[in-house]
């Protein structure tokens, strides 16, 4: 139906029958306006019914004209390491879209309010998103947060070479999993992880057991960014020389701590991490980094 003719309400509801999440799909890839053959899921899986972990704490909401989805928001629980140690229950949101016909009459800010109650019932300390939407989200009580820096990789060049591998292998999983800060990875998380079409992977040592890893670029997210990166500091520099020959002007993405903890001397100027609304105050972290394959 064209909106202008609505005469009855939408019907707000969870976004869960398979007709429903095809629609959902097919919302996303027009409203991000992905060029055909391009799949907003193939970037952000982790929204992706096939990849969800059964049991998962997620919810995907939808505003509906009759059958038809014409607004989305998709929400889930995640443990955030914060900088101090501690596990902090955070929510994620994401895949947050109106079809262009209804945009403007308050369904975005209608759907995503609904997921932040959710949160607040699954006692999330914290919700986070990434957008550009500051108004949208900055009416809903979200401000910009964290700290991130990026660092062109021009500047590890002559730091001699290493044998570079690519490609996704379920043996960086495991570094993964052992990052210092950022989200808390289980083994339940590497269908999604693993599921990322356009990210590239770079990786030195053993097949089965890799030293260094990075990981560039993420489809219609973070072009010419490395936004995953760890293992042994020689062999890491390394990679990124061998990196930046393959791509010249990539840049590093990261935590200023992170960096200085591996000997990257990062900028002075860095730029805020995300949106983030706390929901419990007490429990919030002051500062953290959120670092993990996970939403938009
Ligand atoms: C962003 C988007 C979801 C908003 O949907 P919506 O249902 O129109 O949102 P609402 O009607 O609740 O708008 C709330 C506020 O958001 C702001 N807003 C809406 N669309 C916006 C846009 N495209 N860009 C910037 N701000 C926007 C407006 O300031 C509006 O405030 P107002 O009521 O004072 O005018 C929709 O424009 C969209 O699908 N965009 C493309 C996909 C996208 O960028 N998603 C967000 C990724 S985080």
């Amino acid at each position: 139906m064209n909106p202008n003719e609505a005469d009855r309400p939408l019907k707000i509801d969870m976004i869960r029958n398979d007709a429903a999440l095809k629609q959902f799909s097919t919302l996303l890839d027009k409203a991000f306006c992905l060029p055909a053959g391009s799949h907003y899921l193939d970037d952000f899986p982790v929204w992706d019914e096939r990849c969800i972990p059964s049991g998962a704490d997620l919810l995907k909401i939808g505003a509906f004209d009759g059958d038809l989805l014409v607004s989305s928001v998709a929400i889930r629980m995640a443990e955030l390491k914060d900088l101090t140690g501690g596990i902090v229950p955070v929510a994620i949101v994401g895949a947050v879209a109106t079809d262009e016909a209804w945009r403007g009459r308050g369904l975005a800010s209608k759907t995503v309010s609904l997921a932040l109650e959710w949160a607040v019932g699954k006692r999330a300390a914290l919700a986070v998103l990434w957008g550009s939407e500051h108004s949208l989200y900055g009416k809903l009580g979200f401000l910009l947060r964290g700290k991130q820096v990026r660092v062109p990789l021009a500047g590890f060049q002559g730091l001699g070479s290493v044998a570079v591998q690519t490609g996704w292998t379920d043996a960086l999983f495991p570094l993964l999993k052992a990052r210092p800060q950022g989200l808390r990875l289980r083994e339940a998380d590497l269908a999604w992880v693993r599921a990322h079409k356009n990210v590239k992977w770079f990786w030195t040592g053993d097949p089965g057991k890799p030293n260094a890893y990075a990981a560039l670029g993420k489809g219609i997210d973070l072009a010419g960014m490395i936004h995953e990166w760890g293992g042994a500091r020689k062999e890491l520099v390394q990679l990124f020389a061998a990196i930046e020959r393959e791509h010249p002007g990539s840049e590093l993405l990261g935590s200023p701590t992170l960096m200085s903890e591996q000997g990257i001397l990062p900028p002075e100027s860095s730029e805020p991490l995300c949106l983030a609304k706390v929901l419990e105050p007490g429990r919030a972290p002051q500062d953290f980094w959120l670092w993990g394959l996970d939403s938009a």
